[in-house]
């Protein structure tokens, strides 16, 4: 049996009291988590944009690279948000090949049985609050019920190592890939193996 249903997801502030017979409306959600479409891609572009952009001056994806990936596999992406609001996000896409590659930056290929997470980022002022570790590990158990995916794979900057370890992903090696003079490693999780928890666990 797995715990993959049972989400770590409720807000520590109580839903405002409402009278019997009131009709809520237009109320949002204190916590949520779901697939990102195309109208979220400023929200993610704009935690993007604090992260990396500010810092280093490159990013994971450009704005018009999230649309394009949240156009092609939705599916591949997760949000969490708070009252509306995006605080943290993964954005993945499939890929063909044992390591990745340049090509594996902008492309998606759907026969691929590798998800190459492209970023996980939290919003600056949800950050240290285990945000991060929660919505990979979300991701990782949601990976399991889609059908031909059998690992997933992230290139990561040498200090956040010991971060995706605690998730654990493996290190696979040196990546190939260097963006301006940033250089990554790559680092693997295996999805596959799990035919008893696909069938238990309510995976459609
Ligand atoms: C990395 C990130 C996703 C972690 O999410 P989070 O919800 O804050 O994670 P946690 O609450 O577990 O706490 C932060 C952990 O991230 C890791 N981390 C974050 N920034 C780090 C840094 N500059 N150096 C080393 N480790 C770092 C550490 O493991 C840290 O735990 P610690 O404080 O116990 O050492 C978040 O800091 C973030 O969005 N950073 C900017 C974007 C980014 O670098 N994304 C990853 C590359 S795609």
């Amino acid at each position: 049996p797995s715990t993959s249903s049972v989400l770590p997801l409720k807000s520590s502030k109580s839903p405002p009291s409402v009278s019997p017979g009131i009709q809520r409306r237009h109320t949002l959600p204190a916590s949520e988590v779901r697939p990102l479409n195309t109208q979220d891609a400023i929200s993610v572009f704009e935690i993007e944009r604090e992260a990396f952009i500010s810092v280093s001056g490159e990013c994971p994806l450009h704005l018009d690279e999230v649309r394009h990936f949240l156009t092609l596999c939705p599916e591949l992406s997760m949000g969490w948000f708070e009252e509306g609001r995006l605080v943290a996000f993964i954005i993945g896409s499939l890929w063909d090949q044992d390591r990745l590659t340049t090509e594996a930056l902008t492309l998606h290929k759907p026969c691929g049985s590798t998800v190459h997470i492209h970023v996980l980022a939290v919003h600056r002022t949800f950050r240290q609050q285990g945000k991060g570790p929660i919505l990979m590990w979300r991701y990782l158990q949601y990976l399991r019920c889609l059908p031909n995916v059998r690992r997933a794979v992230l290139m990561c900057e040498d200090f956040l190592i010991p971060f995706y370890r605690k998730s654990g992903f493996k290190v696979l090696g040196r990546c190939a890939i260097t963006v301006a003079n940033l250089t990554f490693t790559e680092m693997w999780y295996p999805i596959s193996g799990h035919a008893y928890m696909r069938r238990n666990t309510g995976c459609v």
